[in-house]
Formats: C-alpha cells, structure tokens, sequence
C-alpha cells in the first residue's frame, strides 16, 4: 500500500561505472546522489547534456540495471523487492531512442504487439483483435493494413508507434521515454510526443521524458528536472524554470537554444565552446561558470530548497534557502 500518492520515490540514487573486469582501476560516478519523487499522471522532464547520466538514471528506474547506493520505491515499495518482481517489468515501461534497434526484422508487427500479451496472458478474447485494438489507438490506421508487415515496410514514426502500441498492450503506470523522437524528423516527432502526450492524460500515466531539448521538456512536462555531470542541479515547476531559470547551467541550455524566429546569421549569437572537463572539487560546472567564486572551488555544493518546490545546486541561492 502506498502512504502518500507518489508512484516513483527515487531517493538519493548513485551508478559508479568501473573499468578492468578483475582489478577494478577507474571509476566513474555517471549519476551522483539524484532524488525525486513522481506523482500519479505527472510528467517530469529529464534535461541535460551528452553524458550527463541521464540513461543511466532511466536505466535504473526501469531496473534493467542496479543502482551503487540509493533506492527507488514504486508505490512505496522497494523495486527489488520479491513481491514486486512480476508485476514492475509491466508497470514500468522504457521506450528507446531507436524504434529501428527495437523491433526484431525477423517477426511481423502483429507478432510483436502481441507476443508479449500472450507470455503476459494479457488477452481473454482473441489477440488479433487485441492488436487491432491497440495500433488503432496509435494511430496506425487502418489497422487491418499494418498487422502483417514487417518493420521495414513502415517508416521511422510509425515504427515508434508500434513500440508505443507494444508497451501499452502491457497496461503499464509509468513510462520512461528515453529521447523518444531524436531520431524522427521534426513534424513526425511532434506527432509522436502528441501521442504520447494524449496517451498518458487518458490513462493518468507517470511519464518521465528525457531529451537533449528544452522545447520538448516545456511543450509535454508538468516539472523539468536539470542535471549536470550526473548530478541534479533544478528542479522545479515547468514553467517557472523556462521564465525563471536559476542554475547557470540552465540558463545556458535556454540561452543555446535555437530560436527560429532569429532568421539571419546576423541575429544568432553563438556561445564560445567552453571548458568542458570536470573539476574534482566543488561545482561541477565551475569552469563554464560566468558567477564562479573561490567557494565554488573547492567545496561541493548542496541543492538548495528555493521556495515553490523549486531546488538549486548554486550557492547563488544560498542565502535564499
Ligand atoms: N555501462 C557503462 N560503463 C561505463 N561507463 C558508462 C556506462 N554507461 C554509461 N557510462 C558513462 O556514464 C556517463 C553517462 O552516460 P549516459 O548514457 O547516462 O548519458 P546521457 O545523459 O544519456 O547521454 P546522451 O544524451 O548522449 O544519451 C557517460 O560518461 C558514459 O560514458
Ligand atoms: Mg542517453
């Protein structure tokens, strides 16, 4: 029984990655001390540059890999607890970037839509209509047209639909999004964020999007949630961290953002590539930092509670707290 409505309690949660398989030299913390919780039907966004461990956060809530320290709850119960281990590979459900890599060439659309309903003993009546059912509420339609193709016989975005038709058959509660459209043309990708969108209000789905792109995080999220170097450095209500960015970094994602309305070359300023190793003391982002000081240096820094639900790893903030 859950004691509050938080579907995802993801508390203080590490991954060190080691290199050498027997004498384990190097190490490399990809997510550092991430905490959030998710609410039933809430959308909370995942931003953040290349590397910054944002799959590997995804990976962990999904549990296809463990955390080094940290627990995730779901429902207030531990993920690695027996009781849960048959129900969450179903309640939580990841969908991947690639829709290509996801779909075996060898079996046909209906296959894979359906497969996993009858290992599940999901269908009662018969499985066709049942995949019927499901690539109509994706959109491929007429459904009776696409049930016996193959995946190369349909293109990029209505492959992401048969991914999305594939997890919904599981009758899922939380669905993690791992850049979902990055690798569909713009109009097609917006398409698909609609859909999920829609999906996940009809059915009051926790959904947690991760992406590169600050316009997709606005456009489908109630809270975005920044992270930098593996740690959290915002967190906050969607709108309040577009128009009130707080973490420098944040306002450097928004500042690199491209804005179409800026039509010349003349118009587009671009932002000097900057530093981009990583200090081992104090912020992590000191030395792309405009506002550093010689505190930021040398100690770390804790996440400030900024009013609103809104957290800041900056001692910009401190005083604030
Ligand atoms: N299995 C692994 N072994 C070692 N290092 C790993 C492993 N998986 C990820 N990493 C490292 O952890 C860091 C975070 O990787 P992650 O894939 O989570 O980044 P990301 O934010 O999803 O990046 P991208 O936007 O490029 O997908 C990277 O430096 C990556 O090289
Ligand atoms: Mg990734």
């Amino acid at each position: 029984m859950a004691l509050n409505n938080y579907k995802l309690q993801v508390k203080e949660i590490n991954k060190t990655f080691s290199s050498g398989v027997v004498f384990k030299k190097n190490s490399f913390q990809a997510v550092n001390k991430v905490s959030f919780n998710l609410k039933k039907g809430e959308i909370l966004a995942i931003v953040g540059e290349s590397g910054s461990g944002k799959s590997t956060t995804a990976r962990m809530i999904t549990n296809l890999i463990k955390p080094s320290s940290g627990e995730i709850l779901y429902d207030g119960t531990n993920i690695n607890e027996k009781s849960l281990r048959k129900q969450l590979p179903e309640k939580i459900q990841m969908i991947f970037q690639d829709p290509f890599a996801a779909l075996n060439p060898n079996h046909t659309i209906g296959y894979a839509i359906g497969r996993p309903l009858e290992l599940k003993r999901k269908v009662r009546g018969s499985l066709r209509e049942k995949v019927l059912e499901l690539l109509t509420q994706v959109g491929l339609t007429p459904a009776e047209d696409f049930i016996d193709k193959y995946p190369f016989q349909i293109s990029g975005g209505q492959k992401q639909r048969v991914v999305i038709a594939r997890v919904l058959g599981l009758e899922p509660e939380v669905i993690v999004a791992d850049e979902p459209t990055s690798m569909l043309d713009v109009s097609i990708g917006i398409d698909i964020m609609n859909l999920l969108l829609d999906l996940c209000k009809e059915r009051d789905l926790s959904y947690i999007l991760i992406t590169h792109n600050l316009g997709s995080a606005r456009y489908m999220a109630d809270r975005i949630m920044v992270i930098f170097a593996g740690e959290v450095v915002e967190l906050g209500d969607t709108e309040e961290v577009i128009h009130n960015p707080k973490h420098p970094y944040t306002q450097l994602l928004l500042h690199s953002s491209p804005d179409p309305w800026k039509s010349t070359k003349e118009d587009i300023e671009i932002v000097e590539s900057a530093d981009t190793s990583l200090p081992e003391h104090g912020c992590q982002f000191q030395y792309r930092c405009p506002f550093v000081t010689e505190a930021c240096r040398t100690t770390s820094i804790p996440l400030y509670e900024n009013g609103n639900d809104r957290q800041v790893r900056c001692n910009l903030y401190a005083e604030e707290d």
